[in-house]
């Protein structure tokens, strides 16, 4: 399935494939998304199928500028703005009533439209050049985990895509921040990097938490039950859940993988893939989609993830791992 000629740096290659219709991936500092025209349907239908995800959830579009927003949007309100002039480009997407005349096959049918400036520069200058905008959800099948290298989308992917923009690491690692402008209380509907205390600053505002994942009234898919999840079955537990579990395991001969705080206790057997991870969240998510593959890749029967603090600056790891192990 892998072709590795598609994996290029060449813009002006990507742009053209964008303008004939064909799927371009590209990178961003979150994940890497799966890019078509936002005003060409029939492309927008072959996103949806190279990732077989279900045609009524919505994809978010990107922009290169502000000034496009209101080609897109209608009712912009200031904190739209506000949060713009702050964040972008960067980890954040605004969700705002759409413009009259965007494809209901970008919105799912739903009178909202999802939009936001990522900050890498290969894609911005993709933007810039194809002049329009571009739809993208992550480039992975739908439901598993997002990719944060080419090589991750050449992988799940593979020819679907004509071109994948390699545009090295994701910074980040995770998903934007989700905020729902289109009520009078803003509301955050998937946890990112850019966190609520940052964005209430921002907007001189308290911020809401959706905490319900399912709350389909927006349909998020980032949201549902069981997403950003290896093959392999992941559980999430604490420390010393880890342990006992671990223990269990290795009596009964059971292969698995460990991703833990803490060193390998000397009782395990050494050949146990456990993997010290980082104590510093902006790491750990930087890390944490391709630690996952890693650990898929081994085809053990379980992979045990040690469950990250409550803090704020945990809170959306904290969110796709529990997705992940759902
Ligand atoms: O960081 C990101 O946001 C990455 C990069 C590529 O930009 N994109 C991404 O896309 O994570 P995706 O499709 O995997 O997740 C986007 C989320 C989905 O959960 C989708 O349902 C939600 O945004 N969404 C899109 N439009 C929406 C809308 N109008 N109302 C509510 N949720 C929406
Ligand atoms: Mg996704």
């Amino acid at each position: 399935m892998q072709n590795n000629n598609q994996i290029t740096t060449d813009i002006e290659f990507a742009t053209r494939q964008l303008r004939a219709g064909e799927l371009v991936a590209f990178p961003t500092e979150t994940v890497y998304g799966l890019g078509a025209d936002a005003t060409n349907p029939i492309a927008i239908q072959k996103v949806f199928a190279a990732k077989d995800r279900p045609v009524d959830h919505p994809l978010i579009v990107h922009i290169a500028n502000a000034k496009q927003l209101p080609s897109w949007a209608r009712n912009i309100p200031d904190a739209a703005w506000t949060l713009a002039e702050h964040f972008w480009p960067g980890a954040l997407t605004l969700i705002l009533h759409k413009q009259v005349g965007v494809s209901p096959v970008i919105t799912g049918g739903q009178d909202t439209i999802a939009i936001r400036i990522p900050n890498h520069p290969l894609t911005l200058q993709l933007l810039q050049d194809f002049g329009g905008a571009i739809v993208g959800p992550s480039a992975n099948k739908y439901g598993r985990v997002s990719p944060t290298t080419a090589a991750h989308v050449a992988t799940d992917l593979g020819d679907a895509v004509a071109v994948i923009l390699d545009g090295g690491e994701c910074a980040v690692g995770l998903e934007s921040t989700i905020i729902d402008l289109t009520n009078t209380q803003p509301v955050i509907r998937r946890n990112g990097a850019i966190t609520a205390l940052e964005l209430s600053k921002a907007l001189g505002q308290q911020i809401l938490i959706d905490t319900s994942a399912r709350s389909d009234a927006v349909r998020t898919s980032g949201t549902h039950e069981s997403h950003y999840a290896p093959v392999t079955t992941l559980r999430m537990l604490t420390y010393n859940e880890l342990l006992t579990a671990a223990t269990l395991l290795q009596q009964q001969c059971k292969t698995f993988s460990v991703l833990s705080f803490k060193a390998m206790p000397q009782d395990l057997n050494s050949k146990i893939y456990w993997q010290q991870t980082s104590q510093d969240p902006k790491e750990y998510a930087h890390n944490l989609y391709a630690n996952l593959r890693i650990h898929d890749a081994l085809n053990n029967s379980i992979i045990l993830i040690e469950r990250p603090s409550e803090d704020p600056a945990w809170l959306a790891i904290l969110d796709r791992l529990t997705r992940a192990s759902a």
